[in-house]
């Protein structure tokens, strides 16, 4: 038994591994078919010309664009005519007037982690925030400067040691630019600061018009409400500048893996501590998944200290009748190693897609729910080139937001409690079917929650959670939807950012 466990998780490892290299090989056999468009090569090629010396364009054929092809889900790469890397904000600038004045389709990529096709991706011009990577901490340590072309784990990495942290990602690889823009973010650290939204203090822009712009609360109260949550369309921000909050250097936590037999386990201690935990520096992720044949769990845990006060995961421990873990490295570490031994790029290069949902609380019949589904979707996997059928159930304190909501385009005065649901599978030919079970599995967690006595209404969809048609106002409500709109107008009158894809305000 332990022995065949131990070969399926290897198995597990072999397979991602050769699923991730095939995949990533792939986008040069994705290149050949493909034609380009005069006007937009043109215009690459004279906003190269006026660029300063440190900006890039990276064209078909460089290893530069063949890793700009590499992105979280392969389902939404698109080839554009090329990558343009600014590395000031002048050029910046130039490149949004440009693209505004011929009116050619681009978009904004920071890292590149969207589900949805076409929030980052383009067949136009490609705008890599990559050459935006500074973490300038303030000299009192209050504030620190973050280039939108980083990755959480590079901020983490920056701030290792100076006795501050900021509230950011909590798993290795995610972007900064999307992160925040989309309304995020959800962190390690919501309980005790709120989003990472909460924390933003400015926003250094380049507006449509292809002004610069530094954005705060008392210089432009709209444009930084809108900031916080209206993705891509109000500008493109280079610099967040966030409040920090203080950190110990060792934090305790990391991953656990459970098998098939310890779910019910694992689902009784999860919702304990969903309605039991007061903690706020303690909190657990657990992600009920379905992989090669197999349901599991993989179960991230979290405190703001070197070690959990006793009593605090006492829902876990096995010798307190708590799930027996397949693997553990629970252990105090950097909070930069605990966010960079998450698992998630085990499933990268691979198609997939998101999906939101959102509870009120996670009562145990839902997370019960949630490892039904798992079951009853992921034994249709291999029909279907499924590789990953998982549920972040994300239980914050049903209170988070009380003395940490800051307001923002995205609504969260409620403390709402996301699900993610991600599905991963290979071959375009699946995506229908993925796309249709996300949508279905939603749906049926939703209605159950209702039945179950949960009231939904003003509990809004996870913007950097939520599929590509998803209503404005199932996202923003229609109160600021409708704000959202308005302020388009006015900050867009040309509709310059429409030449890129997000979720529709109307
Ligand atoms: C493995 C994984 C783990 C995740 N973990 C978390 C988590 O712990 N908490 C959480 O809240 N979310 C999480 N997310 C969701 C994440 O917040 C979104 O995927 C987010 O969009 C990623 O940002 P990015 O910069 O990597 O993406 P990108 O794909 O580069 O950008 C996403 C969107 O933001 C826009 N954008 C990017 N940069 C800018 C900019 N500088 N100015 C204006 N618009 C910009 C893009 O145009 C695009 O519409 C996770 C996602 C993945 C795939
Ligand atoms: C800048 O771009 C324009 C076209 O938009 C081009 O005519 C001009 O030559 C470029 N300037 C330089 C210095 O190359
Ligand atoms: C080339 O791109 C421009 C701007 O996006 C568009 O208007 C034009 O129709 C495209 N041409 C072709 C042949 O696709
Ligand atoms: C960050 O620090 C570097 C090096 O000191 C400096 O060149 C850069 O201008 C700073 N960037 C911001 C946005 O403060
Ligand atoms: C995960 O992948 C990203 C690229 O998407 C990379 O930047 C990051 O370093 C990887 N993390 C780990 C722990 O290997
Ligand atoms: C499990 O999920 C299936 C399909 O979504 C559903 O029909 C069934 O009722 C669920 N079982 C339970 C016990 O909820
Ligand atoms: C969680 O929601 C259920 C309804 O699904 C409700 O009966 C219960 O009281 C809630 N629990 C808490 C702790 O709020």
């Amino acid at each position: 038994m332990q022995l065949c466990v131990g070969v399926f998780v290897a198995t597990l490892a072999l397979l991602l591994a050769a699923t991730s290299t095939a995949d990533a090989a792939s986008p040069s056999l994705r290149h050949q078919a493909r034609t380009v468009n005069a006007t937009v090569l043109n215009a690459c090629k004279s906003l190269t010309a006026n660029s300063s010396s440190a900006t890039e364009t990276n064209y078909f054929g460089s290893s530069a664009f063949l890793d700009n092809s590499l992105r979280y889900m392969s389902s939404t790469v698109q080839t554009p005519a090329c990558v343009y890397v600014p590395t000031t904000p002048e050029d910046l600038s130039k490149a949004i007037k440009i693209i505004g004045s011929q009116r050619l389709s681009f978009a904004v990529s920071s890292g590149k982690h969207a589900s949805n096709k076409g929030f980052s991706s383009t067949t136009g011009i490609q705008i890599s925030m990559k050459g935006f990577q500074h973490v300038n901490l303030s000299a009192d340590k209050s504030y620190v400067d973050i280039g939108s072309g980083n990755i959480w784990d590079n901020v983490y990495a920056a701030l290792q040691g100076t006795g501050v942290n900021i509230v950011g990602g909590r798993v290795t690889g995610v972007g900064v630019g999307g992160f925040i823009s989309g309304g995020g973010g959800f962190s390690w650290k919501t309980n005790q600061y709120g989003l990472t939204i909460d924390t933003l203090l400015q926003a250094d822009m380049v507006m449509p018009d292809g002004s610069l712009k530094s954005v705060t609360e008392q210089s432009d109260p709209d444009l930084f409400w809108a900031l916080k949550g209206g993705g891509n369309r109000f500008g493109i921000v280079y610099n967040w500048r966030l409040k920090t909050n203080p950190q110990t250097d060792l934090v305790y936590g990391g991953l656990r893996t459970y098998t098939f037999d310890q779910i019910d386990s694992v689902v009784k201690a999860v919702s304990n501590f969903a309605v039991n935990n007061k903690d706020p520096k303690a909190q657990v992720l657990p992600t009920f998944n379905f992989v090669l044949g197999q349901p599991g769990v993989s179960l991230l845990a979290f405190y703001d200290g070197p070690s959990a006060p006793a009593g605090v995961f006492d829902g876990f421990d096995t010798s307190k009748g708590g799930p027996k873990p397949f693997t553990d490295a629970w252990k105090a570490q950097s909070f930069g190693d605990l966010v960079r031994a998450t698992p998630s790029n085990a499933t990268q290069y691979t198609r997939g897609q998101f999906m939101s949902v959102t509870f009120q609380n996670f009562s145990q019949s839902i997370i019960e729910q949630c490892v039904n589904q798992t079951k009853v979707i992921g034994a249709q996997s291999f029909l279907h080139g499924g590789s990953f059928v998982s549920y972040d159930v994300e239980p914050f304190l049903m209170t988070y937001s009380d003395n940490t909501n800051k307001g923002g385009a995205w609504p969260h005065s409620n403390s709402p409690l996301p699900l993610n649901i991600y599905f991963a599978w290979n071959g375009e030919l699946n995506d229908d079917f993925w796309n249709e079970q996300i949508r279905e599995t939603a749906k049926l967690l939703r209605a159950q929650a209702v039945a179950e006595g949960q009231n939904l209404d003003g509990l809004y969809l996870y913007p950097n959670y939520a599929v590509v048609d998803t209503p404005a106002s199932e996202l923003y409500g229609s109160e600021n939807a409708a704000r959202l709109q308005t302020l388009r107008q006015r900050y867009d009158p040309q509709d310059v950012m429409g030449l890129t894809t997000f979720f529709s305000f109307v």
